[in-house]
């Protein structure tokens, strides 16, 4: 089965973090957000506007050694980056049965390590280089997020 995403061009780094903020504050509580896509497509700078929308401007960097952060509370946003994941015991080891089902929402880059671990009910972003500084975002939704959402995301861009 071939699932027709929403697709999105950004052309700038700016233009993926507002997207990031404008896709945080349509998520519903407890979602799993799954990123997929090579180095620098911009995985890392989505999150930046996410955790915009969650903790006003902290600092976001990938969590390379410690796999996971956290950006506010209640809701918070978890970041993981399973980029270095060493395998599924990892996982059980940092609690993913809970992040992977939040308080709030969590993000994850490089979501494809955590295979079958990954909830079935989830958002997958698929980001792709599209020339220069241009990148595709693909976006799919599998049973979590509300009616319009794809009209109110496409609208942000037409803005942007
Ligand atoms: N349209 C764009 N959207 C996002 N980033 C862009 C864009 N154009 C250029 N860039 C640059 O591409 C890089 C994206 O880096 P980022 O860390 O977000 O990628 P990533 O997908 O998280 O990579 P990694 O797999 O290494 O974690 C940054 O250097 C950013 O400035
Ligand atoms: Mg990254």
């Amino acid at each position: 089965m071939t699932v027709a995403g929403l697709e999105l061009i950004t052309r700038t780094p700016e233009a993926t973090e507002l997207l990031g903020s404008a896709l945080a504050g349509l998520l519903p509580d407890g979602v799993v957000v799954a990123l997929f896509g090579d180095l620098a497509t911009g995985k890392t700078c989505l999150v930046r506007g996410m955790a915009a929308h969650y903790a006003g401007g902290a600092p976001v960097h990938s969590p390379t050694f410690t796999l996971v952060n956290q950006y506010g509370v209640d809701p918070a946003l978890f970041h993981l980056d399973l980029y270095r994941l060493g395998g599924p015991e990892e996982l059980a080891d940092l609690g993913y049965e809970e992040l992977f089902e939040p308080d709030g929402v969590c993000v994850v880059e490089w979501a494809e390590r955590a295979g079958v671990l990954l909830p079935q009910k989830r958002l997958d972003v698929r980001l792709f280089h599209a020339g220069g500084d241009a990148r595709k975002l693909v976006f799919d939704d599998r049973g979590v997020m509300p009616g319009g959402w794809e009209q109110a995301l496409s609208a942000v861009m037409d803005g942007a």
